[in-house]
């Protein structure tokens, strides 16, 4: 998708109160999963991969299968690469055909994330790419952790005035900020902080995403979007949908042909970005 159309995307979101959700795959069933719903709700969204599976979905892979599902229905989805944590994987993306990156450098000093995402934008607008920057980092992985609450999690938000140096400095299109989420699904919820969001939204003018998507709460989720959030990343509950469907269909049927367990376990992840778009207020805005 071409960067014009994908700024239009992130503006339509912010003027009309909504946001894309971003939803994480590594192969083609989560893939369907996630387009299927996005088909059906007429939904924008961002499909995803992330730099830690690129060893399990190689990228040319990934856009093999998004060229795919563009054959199906074209101008759904943009092709994202999720936490790019170098500028070599950055490249590769680039090399694949994806439409967007996020370079992560959130969890190395400021200087070296200023220095690094910079260079990253550099490229990625050379091939006419989007890119996301990530300033205050979010920790925690993308699973369930059933025995810890969020409240032991170490949080680094991010501050403001700084988020507002590193925008200009850098010439990213969207920030990812840190403002009490985390990554994967703990308990209780995330204290999410809407006056640091606030605060935020005043110091920058480009798009914010919030990552860690999992496990916050609808208020909270609404809150955020009135605030600004355009773009929301979800993979745990996914994640979660998908391997616990399959767990059941495999103990319940007696078989070995995978077209007859995997059907549920897609049915489940398509009902979780079905539920998702629908709060996130994306249904009907393509
Ligand atoms: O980048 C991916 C997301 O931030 C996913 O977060 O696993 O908490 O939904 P989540
Ligand atoms: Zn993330």
């Amino acid at each position: 998708m071409r960067y014009t159309t994908i700024k239009k995307r992130y503006s339509a979101a912010l003027k009309g109160k909504y946001a894309m959700g971003a939803f994480n795959f590594c192969d083609s069933d989560i893939a369907m999963a996630i387009f299927n719903a996005a088909r059906k709700l007429k939904a924008p969204i961002i499909m995803e991969t992330s730099s830690g599976e690129m060893h399990h979905l190689h990228p040319q892979v990934a856009r093999g299968i998004a060229d795919g599902l563009n054959r199906i229905e074209n101008n759904i989805f943009i092709l994202h690469l999720d936490h790019g944590k170098t500028l070599e994987n950055v490249k590769e993306a680039i090399k694949a055909g994806y439409d967007s990156v996020h370079f992560d450098g959130s969890a190395l000093p400021y200087r070296q994330n200023l220095d690094l995402t910079r260079k990253a934008a550099l490229l990625a607008h050379k091939h006419g790419l989007w890119i996301e920057g990530e300033l205050g980092h979010v920790g925690g992985s993308s699973t369930l952790h059933k025995d810890t609450s969020y409240s032991s999690l170490e949080i680094i938000k991010t501050d403001p005035q700084q988020a507002r140096d590193f925008v200009q400095k850098t010439g990213i299109d969207s920030l990812a900020s840190n403002i009490g989420n985390v990554h994967g699904i703990w308990k209780g919820l995330p204290d999410i902080d809407f006056r640091l969001l606030a605060e935020i939204r005043k110091h920058i003018h480009i798009p914010l995403v919030l990552h860690g998507g999992s496990g916050i709460a609808p208020f909270q989720i609404r809150k955020a979007i009135s605030l600004g959030i355009s773009k929301i990343n979800v993979n745990s509950e996914m994640r979660v949908a998908f391997s616990t469907a399959l767990k059941k269909s495999l103990a319940k049927k007696d078989t070995f042909v995978p077209t007859e367990y995997l059907p549920e376990a897609i049915s489940a992840v398509q009902k979780v970005v079905d539920g998702k778009i629908r709060l996130f207020k994306s249904a009907n805005r393509l």
